[in-house]
């Protein structure tokens, strides 16, 4: 579509069988809103416009809308929903300076492609409204197209008014129009809620437009275009958009050893060469890095894994960076704000926070590291823990280039380590180490010889 047009997307119905407190249309599909998508796919066919009816739990919808499109998208208000009529009839302030045809799109139709609603537009030619269409063998719930026996659309029954032989025709209403301004305008006025549900159908439009020159309609296969009525059905289609997903990724060069299991949201990146193993959960803003591993059981949430970086078994990550060659887990936790730098490895049960790790740097075990600056080729022993928080507030432990922090080792922020300095293992440190100095702190050892021969002896007699 080179001219473009405007899209209106309905989205004020309450959702009663999602039984949510969240509105229907919030709900997401691949990390992304049900509603996210349909915007996206209208965008992405050519409209240069999007009008979103809101209504039920309107503010979290707009708050939601304006974080990811900003001014591209405007709202209006449908306070009470009358029916999708009246909702087309409370967007046509929003189109007041507008010529042309208009798309009209409901807000749970999740996986409309914009090839849909490209060719939509298309086949309107100058009719005065185009309908798309589906078919499927029991078409239950959905609004019957009738069609006169030369084969014209010349209307549409909800199911809830239909009868019996109207409820045999498979084919039915997708929900998706292509509608002529002008002729929207003067028709909308005119719906009169006489029917099962007491509301403004927008579907009446189709017998109108039949009237006034024909209706046209083109057709689309149904799995594309279903719409989500309760979590059944979400699930449904969250499971279409998840293989599609991965096989898209498995057509880029990205292995994905197990697409059924293959969590991976619509926003997340990954370059060739990648692998992703079973059981894996890749979510918002993930990317990762041309011949990066993320092995089974691992969950990143906004995480940015580099070149060539594996992640083994069961690491769990959330706004995090981790570098080129850098090796995580098995069983290892990055928390917010960890930033893991070239050849870094951070190993099983290892949690971290807002800390920086330079390269080459190692904590291979069993240790926290929360609000540190680690240099460059440090060596951080199994059991250290980083003593960030005095029950008020958090501080900083500096480990410098270069030093060696032996096991179970507390550092008590705000402390330093100055470059190649040495922390004796089972050391607390309280004070700043200087450059290249050893840190001890402990009870010197004392041997009793004999001492563990004697003791047995007395233990045993005792139990006798
Ligand atoms: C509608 C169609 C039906 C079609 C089906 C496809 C009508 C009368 N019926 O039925 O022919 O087969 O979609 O899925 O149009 N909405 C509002 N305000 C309202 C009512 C609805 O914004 O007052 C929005 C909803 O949020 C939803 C969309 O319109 O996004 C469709 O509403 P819904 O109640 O799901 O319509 P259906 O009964 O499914
Ligand atoms: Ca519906």
């Amino acid at each position: 579509m080179s001219e473009g047009f405007a899209a209106v997307v309905l989205a004020a119905g309450q959702g009663t069988r999602m039984k949510s407190a969240a509105p229907k249309v919030l709900h997401p599909v691949c990390g992304v809103p049900m509603l996210a998508h349909v915007v996206s796919a209208a965008k992405q066919a050519g409209a240069t416009r999007v009008v979103v009816v809101v209504g039920h739990g309107r503010e979290a919808v707009e708050k939601d809308l304006a974080s990811r499109f900003g001014a591209d998208v405007r709202t209006v208000v449908q306070a009470e929903q009358k029916g999708t009529g009246h909702a087309a009839l409370c967007a046509l302030p929003a189109l007041q300076d507008l010529q042309g045809a208009i798309v009209v799109l409901a807000g749970d139709t999740p996986l409309l492609p914009s090839a849909a609603i490209a060719g939509l537009v298309a086949a309107r030619g100058d009719k005065k409204l185009a309908m798309l269409t589906s078919t499927l063998e029991d078409a239950t719930g959905y609004g019957r197209v009738i069609r006169d026996p030369k084969g014209a659309a010349i209307g549409v029954r909800e199911h809830k008014d239909a009868s019996e032989p109207e409820r045999a025709i498979r084919e039915w209403n997708t929900g998706v129009y292509a509608i002529d301004l002008a002729f929207l305008r003067s028709a909308l006025p005119t719906l009169k809620a006489n029917n099962a549900q007491g509301e403004l159908y927008l579907t009446d439009l189709v017998e109108l437009a039949s009237r006034a020159g024909g209706a046209a309609t083109s057709s689309w296969s149904a799995e594309d275009v279903q719409g989500v009525n309760d979590r059944a059905q979400l699930a449904e289609v969250e499971r279409v958009m998840r293989l599609r997903i991965a096989a898209a990724f498995g057509r880029n060069g990205v292995t994905i050893r197990d697409p059924h299991t293959a969590y991976i949201d619509a926003t997340v990146t990954i370059e060739a060469d990648a692998t992703i193993e079973p059981n894996v959960h890749l979510r918002g803003a993930t990317k990762i890095g041309p011949g990066a591993r993320i092995d089974t059981g691992s969950v990143l949430t906004d995480v940015v894994v580099e070149a060539r970086a594996v992640l083994r078994p069961y690491s769990v990550g959330e706004r995090s960076h981790v570098g080129v060659n850098a090796r995580v887990g098995p069983f290892s936790h990055l928390r917010p704000e960890s930033e893991l730098g070239e050849d870094v490895h951070v190993g099983n049960f290892v949690e971290t926070k807002k800390t920086r790790i330079g390269k080459g740097s190692k904590a291979n075990h069993l240790a926290y590291l929360g609000d540190g600056i680690v240099g460059e080729g440090v060596n951080v022993g199994a059991g250290t823990i980083f003593c960030n928080y005095d029950g008020y507030a958090k501080h900083t432990t500096v480990l410098e280039d270069g030093v060696f922090v032996g096991s179970d080792t507390q550092l008590v922020a705000p402390v330093k380590v100055g470059k190649n300095a040495n922390i004796a293992a089972g050391t607390t440190v309280t004070m700043d180490v200087p450059a290249d100095a050893l840190a001890i702190s402990r009870t010197k050892q004392v041997n009793r010889d004999g001492v563990a021969a004697k003791l047995r002896a007395r233990m045993k007699a005792a139990k006798k």
